[in-house]
């Protein structure tokens, strides 16, 4: 796509001025949009930038692994991979309310990263992955989810009290043009088409209380569920799917004895933006298969349920 290879130019013309031979730090989530701003800052200044990748212990099956490889041995960057998984769960103990959890979460987030990013030497800017809609969202809305949405990903507040400067290549971007120049950037195909995932990740697809019992469960279940959506092809037909582990134990039979295990609810929806969505219809046959191989794959899971609520009046996640 030649009009992305002319943005990706200008952009690193851009970036090299902006930044000169001083060092940037970058929060990377291994979300779409931070991924492709690190890359593209990557090409730009190579060594000057340093990713913050910071594993809060919400992550998916495999994820940050994923990430560490990606882009420490794959790209070359420098990466500090904050593993406070203790902190967070340590912190979460306990928590059961909602927006409780996404405050502990996002401040903590804001601590850590702090932390690692007052480590790097002569450091002026901060990057990040926002993109136009963002820009435009954060001056015009008021009220409703969305301004949760955002709080946890643009550490809000941190470059003033830091005295970064901010460094922002897709300001002017919309989702689907990121994508695009992460394609030209050389991103893997899966890695960009992947559903978005929340800041606070699995702690609000734990409805109640935190457990790492439960976290482990939820991890598991939810990869069996996104293998079986990837090996029927629906992967892209779908805007975000995955698993809620239930703060409830149901009854089962399995063999000849009797299971008191967690139930859980498969969620998946299409939309445009995610502000509103309606819920993905399955036919039984993939619904059947994939509750059977929940169960018969993931200890600790005996019943499986679909969520059938749309958006509004639902929200996409369970929390
Ligand atoms: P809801 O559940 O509000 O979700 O319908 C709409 C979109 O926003 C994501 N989401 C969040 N993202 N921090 C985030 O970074 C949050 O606290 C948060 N809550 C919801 C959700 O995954 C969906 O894409």
């Amino acid at each position: 796509d030649w009009t992305m290879g002319a943005y990706r130019e200008e952009a690193i013309r851009q970036i090299k001025e902006q930044v000169g031979d001083k060092q940037v730090i970058c929060g990377l989530s291994g979300g779409v949009d931070s991924s492709v701003a690190a890359v593209l800052i990557h090409e730009a200044i190579g060594d000057q930038l340093t990713c913050v990748f910071v594993d809060h212990g919400l992550l998916r099956k495999g994820e940050a692994e994923e990430v560490v490889t990606m882009f420490r041995d794959h790209y070359n960057m420098r990466l500090i991979h904050a593993d406070e998984q203790e902190l967070f769960l340590g912190e979460l103990d306990g928590q059961s309310d909602p927006e409780t959890k996404r405050k502990i979460i996002g401040k903590l987030f804001i601590d850590v990263f702090q932390k690692h990013a007052d480590t790097i030497e002569g450091a002026e800017f901060l990057a990040q992955g926002t993109l136009y809609p963002d820009v435009i969202e954060s001056v015009s809305f008021s009220g409703g989810p969305s301004v949760t949405i955002k709080s946890h990903h643009n550490v809000g507040g941190l470059p003033e009290k830091m005295g970064l400067k901010l460094v922002e290549p897709l300001r002017e971007l919309f989702k689907d043009e990121v994508r695009a120049l992460g394609r030209e950037l050389g991103l893997p195909a899966s890695f960009i088409g992947r559903h978005p995932f929340p800041g606070p990740g699995l702690a609000i697809r734990c409805p109640g209380e935190i457990t790492r019992a439960k976290l482990d469960i939820l991890r598991e279940a939810d990869a069996v569920y996104i293998d079986q959506i990837r090996k029927h092809g629906l992967y892209d037909e779908i805007w975000q799917a995955f698993v809620a582990i239930l703060p409830v134990r149901t009854v089962g039979v399995m063999g000849d004895g009797r299971t008191y295990d967690y139930a859980c609810a498969l969620r998946a929806v299409t939309s445009v933006d995610g502000m509103t969505a309606d819920y993905y219809p399955f036919t039984h046959e993939f619904l059947g298969e994939t509750a059977t191989r929940i169960i018969n794959e993931v200890k600790g899971i005996n019943r499986v349920t679909y969520d059938v609520t749309s958006k509004p009046p639902g929200t996409i996640e369970w929390e």
